[in-house]
């Protein structure tokens, strides 16, 4: 098996590095800057790997690039500009693909315009393999069977310590800086549009006294989760603090001052919770709690294992969402050694899984 990182000289691309050497897994680096990428072959005790140069206005340097390869990791955010050329390339060369974006409308357009040439290619594409996305999609297929028919699905995100947002995660959010701040896309009776206001206002969190408050942002997991689960209304929410800053914008001259990422030992005290919680049609409630610490790490864990199973177990052919090619018990449980644990549960069979 070989897995080429598009990107590969960035923060959260030398996370993958790190993460397929890891598993020892053939990988391939390419980016846009010969030099940046043997920097990146060099820190990451990389240097045998294969590197390919390639620029996203290229499409047959990208495709050759990756020709060869079982699969593509793509790291190369902002993913809103830089993305879809690499998604066609991919599909172009047979490879199957997963990339880290959070970038929610490239999420949606890339199941809009890619499944039919994804599907004719044989090739799987699982967009959004990030921290969040693929552990969120999961649980909610989960839950969706326990209280189906389903109402609504809600998607909350908890994040503290003081690790913050790479200089790729702050571009991204400039470069999508309407979505954050109107909470972009929502999903309600049949369609995603922007402008449906949040059933929700406040979230209580497991082992919490009180609600904390929380408003629209627009993640991925609302994108993918209507694929695989019936259901009426899905809105995701982040915790109103760091909802205020992220609309916040600050110029592309403050980023490019900023260090590339948070260090090693922020990562290290950094702790996330994500919630899922599901409504029944009649009312039965069941919640999923993803729990960890480094977000960027456990990306980094996420893409490898999607990219590696895609390759090693395959999926349907076409644009899927996390559940609709993993198995999700499977897949959640996979990610216990790396610090990722989940539970699901109800109120009237409180069942728990690790
Ligand atoms: N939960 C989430 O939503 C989540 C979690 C983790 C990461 N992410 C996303 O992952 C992305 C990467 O983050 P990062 O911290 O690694 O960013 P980064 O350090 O800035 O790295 C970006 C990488 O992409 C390449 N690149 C950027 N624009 C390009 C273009 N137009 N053409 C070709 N290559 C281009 C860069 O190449 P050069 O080195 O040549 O500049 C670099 O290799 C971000 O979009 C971030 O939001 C999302």
């Amino acid at each position: 098996m070989q897995i080429a990182i598009y990107g590969a000289s960035g923060y959260q691309g030398k996370l993958v590095i790190a993460e397929l050497a890891h598993r020892a897994i053939d990988m391939r680096l390419v980016g846009r800057n010969a030099t940046r990428l043997r920097e990146a072959a060099v820190t990451s005790g990389m240097v045998d790997a294969e590197q390919r140069v390639a620029d996203t206005d290229d499409h047959d340097a990208l495709v050759a690039a990756f020709r060869g390869c079982d699969a593509v990791i793509n790291c190369a955010g902002p993913f809103t500009s830089a993305g879809p050329a690499v998604v066609r390339a991919a599909i172009a060369a047979g490879c199957h693909y997963v990339d880290t974006a959070g970038e929610q409308f490239y999420i949606k357009a890339v199941f809009d315009t890619f499944a039919d040439e994804a599907e004719r290619a044989g090739v799987t594409v699982v967009p959004a393999t990030n921290d969040g996305c693929v552990p969120g999609d999961l649980i909610a297929h989960l839950l969706a069977e326990r209280v189906q028919p389903v109402e609504e699905i809600t998607v909350s995100h908890f994040v503290v310590g003081s690790a913050g947002l790479s200089r790729g995660s702050l571009r991204s959010a400039l470069d999508t800086i309407d979505a954050l701040k109107n909470g972009g896309l929502g999903y309600d009776d049949g369609d995603w549009r922007t402008g449906i206001p949040a059933r929700h206002t406040s979230v209580t969190l497991p082992g919490a006294e009180h609600p904390t408050e929380v408003v629209k942002c627009p993640l991925s997991e609302v994108v993918t989760i209507p694929r695989h689960v019936p259901v009426r209304h899905v809105e995701s929410l982040i915790d109103a603090a760091v909802g205020a800053r992220l609309g916040t914008p600050i110029t592309p001259e403050i980023i490019d001052s900023l260090p590339e990422g948070p260090t090693d030992e922020n990562r290290r005290t950094q702790r996330f919770t994500y919630l899922i919680d599901a409504v029944g049609r009649d009312g039965r409630r069941a919640r999923g709690v993803v729990q960890g610490r480094d977000t960027y790490g456990s990306t980094a864990v996420i893409a490898a294992e999607a990219a590696r199973r895609l390759v090693a177990d395959g999926a349907e052919p076409g644009v899927l969402a996390p559940a609709q090619a993993y198995d999700p018990t499977s897949f959640l449980t996979s990610l216990a050694p790396h610090g990722i644990s989940w539970t699901v549960t109800d109120p009237d069979t409180p069942t728990a899984q690790h």
